[in-house]
C-alpha cells in the first residue's frame, strides 16, 4: 500500500473511533435518568427522610438520582442521639451527615425538642422527681448547644421544637413535660439557644394536620407571638402527612397563604399519602380488613398527588423545601402505625423501587 493511502486509512480510522465514543457519551449523557430534583430544580429542593439502610445499595442509589435534600428520619432525635446525660450517640448522625457532603445533599436537622422519643432523664433527678424549671432549661441547652454546633454550617436548617400545639381544640400548648415544668418559655428558649449556637441555621417550628382549620390557626397565634417577639423563628415545618381523603384544595392553599403572610419560609418537611383516613389511636388490625393497594386507591393517590403538587408549585415563591417522610413503599412509618400489621403505600415508589403512577403525575407539570 502507498504510505499516503496508509496514512489516510489511520486517519479515517481515528475519526471513526472519535465519532463513536462521542454518540456512545452523548447516548449515557441522555440515558442519565432525570429525577424528582432535577424536575423540580426551578421550584425547590426535593428531600427524603434517611436511616442507614437508605443510604446504601438499591435504596441509595435511588436516593441519588431522586432527591438532593435528606433529613434523618430518627438518629438526631433526642432520645437516640444523647440517651444518657453524658452519653452522644454520634455515628449514625455523623454517617448521615457525611453521606450529605460527599454527595452535594442538603440537610435539614430533625429534631431538638419534642414530647416524643426524648431520653426519660431529661426530665428527673436522680431521685426520678422532675427537676425544676431552670434544670430543665439548663440541660435543653446544653443539648442544643452541643448537637447544632456539631453540625454548625453542615446542617442549614434545625426543627427545633416538634409539635408544641395540641390536637385538642379547646386547649393550645400539648400538656408535655416541657410544658408542665417549664410553660410556654421553653418554645421560644429552644429558638434562641439554636440560634446561639449556629446563627446562620435557618430555625423551623414543626406540625402535623396544619391544613385542618382548628390546629393550623393556633400554630399561626404561636408563630405570630414568636415573630412578633423577635424570637429567631425563620419557618414553619408543615409535616404533610397527608392521605388520599385530605387535604382539601381549600384548606391548602389557605395554609400556605397563612404561613406566609407572617414572612416565613415554608417546608413541607414529612410528605407522605396514606391510603387510609387518619387515626391517631393505635390499634390491631382488624380481622377481614384489607391492606390491598387497589387499582381504585393507586388511581385516588395519584389524584391527590396531581392535586397537592400542582398547588405547591404554584406557592413555590414561599414553599423552600418539600421532603418525603421515607424513600419507597418498601418501608414506611406508616406500616405499623397506628394500626398494627396493616401495610400503607404512602409513597412515590413502590417496594421494588419502580415510579408508580403517581409520580409520573407529580412531575407533570402540563396539568
Ligand atoms: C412525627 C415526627 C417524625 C416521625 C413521624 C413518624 O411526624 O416529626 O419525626 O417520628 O412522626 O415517623
Amino acid at each position: 500500500m502507498h504510505i499516503h493511502t496508509l496514512r489516510n486509512f489511520w486517519i479515517s480510522f481515528a475519526l471513526l473511533g472519535l465519532i463513536t465514543s462521542c454518540k456512545i457519551s452523548q447516548q449515557s449523557e441522555n440515558k442519565k435518568e432525570k429525577g424528582l430534583k432535577d424536575y423540580y430544580e426551578e421550584y425547590f429542593p426535593i428531600g427524603v427522610a434517611v436511616n442507614t439502610k437508605t443510604l446504601n445499595g438499591d435504596e441509595g442509589r435511588l436516593l441519588l438520582r431522586e432527591f438532593n435534600s435528606i433529613t434523618p428520619e430518627n438518629a438526631m432525635k433526642m432520645g437516640p442521639i444523647h440517651p444518657k446525660e453524658n452519653v452522644y450517640n454520634w455515628w449514625e448522625a455523623d454517617s448521615m451527615v457525611n453521606f450529605a457532603q460527599k454527595h452535594g445533599l442538603k440537610v435539614r436537622g430533625h429534631n431538638l425538642c419534642w414530647h416524643e422519643q426524648t431520653p426519660a432523664w431529661i426530665f428527673k433527678d436522680d431521685q426520678d422527681r422532675l427537676v425544676s424549671k431552670e434544670i430543665l432549661l439548663k440541660r435543653l441547652k446544653d443539648h442544643i448547644a452541643t448537637v447544632v454546633s456539631r453540625y454548625k454550617g453542615r446542617i442549614y436548617a434545625w426543627d427545633v421544637v416538634n409539635e408544641a400545639i395540641d390536637d385538642n381544640d379547646s386547649s393550645f400548648l400539648r400538656n408535655s413535660l416541657w410544658y408542665q415544668i417549664c410553660g410556654e418559655e421553653f418554645i421560644a428558649k429552644a429558638f434562641e439557644y439554636a440560634h446561639q449556637a449556629d446563627p446562620d441555621a435557618l430555625l423551623f417550628y414543626n406540625d402535623y394536620n396544619t391544613e385542618r382549620p382548628g390546629k393550623r390557626d393556633k400554630i399561626y397565634k404561636l408563630l405570630k407571638k414568636l415573630v412578633d417577639a423577635k424570637v429567631p423563628v425563620h419557618g414553619v415545618g408543615l409535616q404533610a402527612h397527608w392521605s388520599i381523603f385530605e387535604p382539601t384544595e381549600k384548606e391548602l392553599r389557605d395554609e400556605i397563604e397563612l404561613f406566609s403572610s407572617l414572612g416565613l419560609q415554608i417546608h413541607f418537611t414529612e410528605v407522605d399519602m396514606s391510603i387510609y383516613p387518619w387515626e391517631k389511636e393505635r390499634r390491631p388490625k382488624k380481622i377481614g380488613e384489607s391492606d390491598v393497594f387497589s387499582p381504585e386507591l393507586e388511581q385516588k393517590q395519584l389524584e391527590q398527588y396531581s392535586k397537592v403538587f400542582k398547588i405547591l408549585r404554584e406557592y413555590s415563591e414561599s414553599i423552600t423545601s418539600v421532603t418525603f417522610w421515607n424513600l419507597s413503599d418498601r418501608y414506611s412509618w406508616l406500616d405499623h402505625y397506628p394500626v398494627e400489621g396493616r401495610k400503607n403505600y404512602p409513597l412515590l415508589f413502590d417496594a421494588d423501587l419502580q415510579r408508580k403512577k403517581a409520580y409520573w403525575e407529580v412531575v407533570n407539570f402540563k396539568k
